[in-house]
């Protein structure tokens, strides 16, 4: 399956502009969506393997999701969890509708598998993605892993008014997904990530917890460009906002040494980079949180896994769960069941009785 993707589907997809292949493969897998049909078939192309974990009260068949920003305006929620992913993450969705930045602005730099990305949170909005929601749920689609929704920050709401931006997503989307991730971390909201200080995030998950009588897991999800001390500091909401978790890392604003022409013109736009150059530096952010909080913190790790041994790496370090995003758009849609295979194999031949026992065990 991936090499077929990578000799035949994928020239032909990055023969186009990085956007119009991506909106080109969402509008298949949301027709795949709508048929019972091509999503069995789907679903026997790309069967992941069980390898099954409980967190936040939730079960999921694998560990491995599929990262926000792939699907945000809910499209193709039942195709996700036939191309064998563990649970899906959908949005980022804000409160009110938004076009996001002037296009060209998703990047491909082949030769480092990396894309800078300044979508901006273009998306439908809160109410449409309920309705959306709504709708797979009423067709008896609804998949049957966890399904999570990213909150960003309308870019119209001032920052001081942020808190009820998100809180009001969260109140219309609240009864349609199993977790929610408060995305304070995305670098194409002009200062969002100032969201991730210590008080205006206090803030925020005070408005979304009064409005959380059912007790719906909320995670935040951080930037890879905060130093340890800054995120020691958004640990220390985790108990008097109950905090479920945290999701490691976004994408990042820093750039790494290339000599390669194409991917420097790339490097040069303003955006987020992810893939292949985040790998390490989301890993140590894992490393670091886990070890700070002794393991009792749960972690979805994401940030360039392309291959088991990705996967693993931010297992070991200290992830219950991980996601991929950039190595979809470059190892194809047979990649989730391709790593959940691969961490079976890890775990037989460390002899482990469960993922639970590999979670943080380098620290
Ligand atoms: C993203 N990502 C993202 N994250 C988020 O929290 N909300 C969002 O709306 C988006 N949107 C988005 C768009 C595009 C085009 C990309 C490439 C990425 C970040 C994503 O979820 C993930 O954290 C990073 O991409 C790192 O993982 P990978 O891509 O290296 O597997």
């Amino acid at each position: 399956m991936g090499r077929a993707y990578r000799q035949l589907i994928r020239p032909v997809l990055f023969a186009q502009d990085a956007e119009a292949a991506h909106n080109f493969a969402l509008k298949q897998l949301a027709r795949a969506s709508r048929s019972p049909f091509l999503c069995g078939c789907l679903g026997r192309l790309c069967h992941a393997p069980a390898l099954p974990v409980e967190l936040f009260g939730l079960k999921f068949p694998n560990p491995v999701g599929l990262a926000a920003g792939m699907d945000k305006h809910a499209a193709a929620v039942p195709a996700w969890e036939k191309l064998g992913f563990g649970f899906s993450e959908l949005g980022g969705v804000t409160r009110h509708a938004q076009p996001g930045n002037p296009a060209p602005r998703m990047f491909r730099a082949v030769a480092d598998e990396a894309i800078v990305n300044r979508m901006g949170f273009n998306n439908s909005g809160a109410e449409t993605v309920a309705q959306k929601l709504a709708e797979w749920k009423q067709r008896g689609r609804w998949p049957a892993h966890p399904v999570g929704i990213n909150l960003g920050k309308s870019k119209v709401t001032p920052l001081e008014q942020a808190a009820e931006d998100y809180a009001e997503s969260f109140r219309l989307l609240r009864d349609l997904a199993d977790f929610f991730v408060v995305n304070v971390s995305s670098p194409n909201t002009p200062n969002l990530r100032q969201l991730q200080d210590k008080a205006a995030l206090d803030e925020i998950f005070a408005a979304l917890q009064s409005l959380n009588s059912v007790r719906k897991p909320i995670l935040v999800k951080v930037a890879p460009d905060l130093t340890f001390e800054a995120l020691d500091e958004i640990l220390e909401l985790v108990g008097p906002r109950r905090i479920a978790g945290i999701v490691a890392t976004n994408t990042t604003i820093a750039r790494p040494q290339t000599r390669d022409a194409a991917a420097q013109k790339i490097y040069a736009e303003t955006g987020g980079l992810s893939g292949r150059p985040l790998r390490s530096r989301s890993t140590e952010v894992i490393r670091h949180l886990h070890r700070q909080t002794q393991g009792r913190l749960p972690i979805i790790g994401v940030g360039g896994i392309f291959t088991a041994e990705d996967a693993w790496e931010k297992i070991i370090a200290g992830a219950s769960l991980v996601q991929i995003y950039t190595g979809l758009v470059y190892e194809g849609p047979g990649l989730a069941s391709q790593i959940v295979a691969g961490l079976r194999q890890k775990m037989e031949a460390a002899g482990l009785p469960d993922l639970k026992a590999a979670v943080g065990s380098a620290n």
